[in-house]
This record gives structure tokens, C-alpha cells and sequence, in this order.
């Protein structure tokens, strides 16, 4: 067991959602040195799964996504240097430069960079009543343009693509949905909830064309023509992309670092090949030893058990990561929760689809492995603690929704 009680600074590169984690982790697990947060964005840092939904719907809540307060990186004694760029790593000097040419010395360092959005060359982020969607500025520009469009198309029907979708018909906007691959949020969930999802976005009139790409666009007065794979065309006043993202593994690349197309890879305790320095959050390619292996996840709960686990690492390492992250996606009326692997070898519905309310637990050699769910807290919660267990747990008591899952487990231990 390691012991950092050095006078050497902590400086995290990234301040997001992991970062600020890995900084209060740290800082409890007893470093009591320097601890430095840079950013390059300009604001507080702050959360960002609102900015798809409530920031979009509401003037004021963009004043409300802070994840801490002033008060807290004072009392924390946390430094925060915002809107400057890292641009390199000197790691013979063990220093960063950043864009202004300023530079900071660290005794261990932590890449928090999280991801770029992935951008289509036809409807690129600079053009006018083009929109993409991942930091506040992002969020503020499409928040102000929507009372004004029409007629939206969103390319990508992924969680923020499908997010936006719905808030926009709620505004009383048509949309319609572009997915290139054949079924929409492919990645995230399984063929019950994704089938789910869309016959919602279909009874609140969303058209979601799947199979489809844009070719070519031109420019008309009211917006954009966009032309469509497979033939015809269709307008828009506005498009929203959300085509996934990428992570930002630039600075650890030119650095040397040990990096592959999945992020930057680290081990059980977040360390880089270079053992001063750090990587967390979706940046990371981690590896895991619940399974065994190195992963990348995009969800706001692994930025936070991620940056919590490395920002202690970096103080005195313990235990390799083994966390088993999830995701939410709040569209309409109803929230989809997904705990572990989202699609399973064999799927199990429990509750009716129809009734809006509904768990798929999904199985992997008899076991519960993940668990999906549309407005079923509860029965989430019993699902949950399956996964954590693996619980094998006959799929006759699963889809016995008059089974009561909490009273099985406590009777089984599972
Ligand atoms: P980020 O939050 O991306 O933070 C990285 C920071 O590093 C950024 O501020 C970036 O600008 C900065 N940075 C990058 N390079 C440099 C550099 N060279 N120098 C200085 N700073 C740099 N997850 C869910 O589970 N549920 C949801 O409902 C949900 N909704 C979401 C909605 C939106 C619109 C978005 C964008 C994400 C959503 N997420 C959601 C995902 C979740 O927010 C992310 O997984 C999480 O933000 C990742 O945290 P991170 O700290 O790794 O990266
Ligand atoms: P995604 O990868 O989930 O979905 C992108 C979709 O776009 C896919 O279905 C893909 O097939 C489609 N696509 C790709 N290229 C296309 C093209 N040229 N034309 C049409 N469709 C195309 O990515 P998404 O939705 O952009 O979300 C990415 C980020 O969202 C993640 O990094 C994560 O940070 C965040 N996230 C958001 C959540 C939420 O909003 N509730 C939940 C969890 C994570």
C-alpha cells in the first residue's frame, strides 16, 4: 500500500464530472498537498445529463447544473484553473503547458479529458441551425433556437438524439429521426426497450427512419435539404447531431503514453504506463476485475465511481476498479435505467411492455447479468442486487410479476 502524503501536487487535466470526484476522493483519502483542477471550458464545472433535458426546457436551470459549489473547493482546498487548455505533457519535467504558454510542475497527474463528439463534414458543428450537443454553450445555443424551429431533424437515434427528440415534440416540433444502423439506442438497450422507445416516440408523432444516412445537404431559405441513402429528400430548419463521441486521448498520445482507439489504457488502479500518471472517466480504457478486463464506459455513474476509485488510488492504492456501471435516459413521460450489460445472451421481460412500466433482467449462463427498465424503481432496485450477485434466479420467478423479487431474495440470499 502506497502513501501519498507529499507536498507534491495532484494536477487533473479534464473539469468534469470525474475529475471533480477524483479531487474530493483524493483529498478524503487524506492527501493533504496541492490538489489542482484544470479546464478548459470557462464555467464551473458541471453535470451534464441535464443539458439534453431540463436545460433544453427551462430558461433558469443552466444556473443550477454546478456539481459544487464555490464553498466547496475552498473548504476541500481544491484549486481550480478554468478556460485554459492543457496542451502538452513534458514527463521528463513532469510538467504540463497549456495553451497560454503557462505551465505547472505535478507529482502525479490524472487525464480526465472525457470524449469529442464524433461530426458529420456534410452538417458540421459551425454551420448555422446545426446542432450538437456536449457542453453548456452547446446546450444554451439549441435551448434558444427551438421556439423558432419548425421542422427538426436529429441524425442519430442514440440516448441524446432520442433526449432532444422528445423534449422538441413536446415544444410542438415535427421531428423526424435519422439512425444509419437498423434499430435505434442499439448500443445502450435491448430489443424489448428499444422497441418500447420508439413505439412511444411514434404515438407522440416522432417519425424515426432507421437505415438511413444523409448524402448530401444544400442549403434552402428555410433551412436545409438534405438528401437521403436509399433516395428522396427531406427539410429541415434545423438539424440536431448526436452520432456518439470519441475519446480525447491526444495528450496522452503525444506524450508516449500507452493509448489504443478505446481511450487511454490504465490499469485496475487507473494508472497510465507512466506511473505518475492518471486516466479516468470516459477517457479511460480500465480495466475492470469484476470482468476481467479492460472497458470503456460513457455514463455519468462511471465518471463518478471511476474518479472517486482513482482520485483515492492516487493517495494509497487498495482493491483494482470493479464497478458495475448503468445509464438513464429520461424522454416523455418515462425513464429507461439500465444496470450492467444491457442486452443478454437470454433476455427476460418482467410486467407488461404495454403498461409502460416493465423489467428485462438480462441472463448470461443462467445468471443475472444486467437489468434493464421502464418506470419500475422498485423491482430496478431487487434487479440491481441480482447483477452485484450474478444471482441465478429462475426466469419463472423473474416473469412472475405476482413473485415478490425482494421477499425471494432475502428468503434465497441472492
Ligand atoms: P466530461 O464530463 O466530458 O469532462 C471532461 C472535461 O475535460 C471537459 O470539460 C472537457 O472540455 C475537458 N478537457 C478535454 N480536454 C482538455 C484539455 N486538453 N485541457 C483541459 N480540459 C480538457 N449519462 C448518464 O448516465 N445518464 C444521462 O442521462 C446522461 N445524459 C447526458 C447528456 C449529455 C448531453 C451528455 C453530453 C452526456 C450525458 N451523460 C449521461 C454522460 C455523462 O455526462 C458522461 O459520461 C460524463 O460527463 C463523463 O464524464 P468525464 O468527466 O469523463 O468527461
Ligand atoms: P450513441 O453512440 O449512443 O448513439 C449514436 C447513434 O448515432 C447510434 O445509434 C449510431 O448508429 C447513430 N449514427 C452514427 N453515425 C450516424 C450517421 N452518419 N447517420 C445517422 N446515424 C448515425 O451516441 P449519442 O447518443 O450521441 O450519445 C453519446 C454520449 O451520450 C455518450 O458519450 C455519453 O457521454 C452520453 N450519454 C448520454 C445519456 C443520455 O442522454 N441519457 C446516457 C448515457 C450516456
Amino acid at each position: 500500500m502506497k502513501n501519498v502524503q507529499s507536498k507534491e501536487p495532484i494536477v487533473i487535466i479534464g473539469a468534469g464530472i470525474a475529475a471533480v470526484y477524483a479531487a474530493e476522493s483524493a483529498r478524503k483519502a487524506g492527501f493533504d498537498g496541492r490538489i489542482i483542477v484544470c479546464g478548459d471550458e470557462r464555467e464551473f464545472p458541471y453535470d451534464r445529463p441535464p443539458l439534453s433535458k431540463k436545460v433544453l426546457q427551462e430558461p433558469r436551470e443552466v444556473e443550477r447544473i454546478s456539481l459544487r459549489d464555490n464553498a466547496f473547493y475552498v473548504a476541500h482546498n481544491i484549486e481550480l484553473r478554468l478556460g485554459n487548455a492543457a496542451d502538452c505533457i513534458d514527463r521528463r519535467a513532469r510538467q504540463v503547458v497549456f495553451a497560454d504558454g503557462t505551465t505547472l510542475e505535478y507529482g502525479s497527474l490524472l487525464l480526465a479529458t472525457g470524449s469529442s463528439l464524433r461530426t458529420l463534414p456534410l452538417l458540421c458543428p459551425e454551420m448555422p441551425r446545426v446542432f450538437y450537443l456536449r457542453r453548456i454553450a452547446d446546450a444554451v445555443a439549441l435551448r434558444d433556437a427551438l421556439p423558432n424551429v419548425r421542422k427538426l431533424v436529429v441524425v442519430g437515434a442514440g440516448v441524446i438524439g432520442l433526449e432532444v427528440a422528445s423534449v422538441a415534440n413536446g415544444m410542438g416540433i415535427d421531428v423526424t429521426v435519422l439512425e444509419a444502423g437498423p434499430r435505434p439506442m442499439a448500443r445502450a438497450a435491448c430489443p424489448t426497450v428499444c422497441e418500447f422507445v420508439v413505439g412511444r416516440h411514434m404515438q407522440h408523432g416522432v417519425n424515426i427512419r432507421t437505415g438511413v444516412t444523409i448524402i448530401d445537404v444544400t442549403e434552402i431559405s428555410s433551412g436545409y435539404r438534405l438528401r437521403l441513402s436509399g433516395g428522396g429528400t427531406l427539410d429541415a430548419d434545423a438539424v440536431v447531431v448526436g452520432i456518439g463521441v470519441a475519446p480525447n486521448i491526444s495528450l496522452a498520445h503525444s506524450a508516449g503514453l500507452e493509448v489504443c482507439a478505446s481511450g487511454v489504457c490504465v490499469d485496475g488502479q487507473g494508472r497510465t504506463s507512466d506511473e505518475h500518471i492518471y486516466a479516468t472517466g470516459e477517457v479511460a480504457f480500465h480495466y475492470n476485475a469484476r470482468i476481467g478486463h479492460a472497458e470503456r464506459q460513457e455514463n455519468w455513474h462511471h465518471a463518478v465511481a471511476h474518479g472517486e476509485h482513482v482520485g483515492r488510488a492516487m493517495v494509497c492504492s487498495g482493491p483494482d476498479y470493479q464497478e458495475i456501471s448503468g445509464y438513464w435516459s429520461d424522454q416523455y413521460d418515462f425513464s429507461v435505467q439500465s444496470f450492467g450489460i444491457p442486452i443478454g445472451e437470454h433476455d427476460v421481460v418482467r410486467g407488461d411492455v404495454g403498461s409502460g412500466s416493465f423489467v428485462v433482467f438480462h441472463l448470461q449462463a443462467g445468471a443475472v447479468k444486467g437489468v434493464s427498465s421502464v418506470n419500475a424503481s422498485r423491482d430496478m432496485r431487487t434487479g440491481k442486487a441480482f447483477v452485484r450477485t450474478a444471482a441465478k434466479v429462475p426466469a419463472a420467478v423473474l416473469i412472475d410479476s405476482e413473485a415478490d423479487l425482494t421477499k425471494w431474495r432475502a428468503a434465497e440470499g441472492a
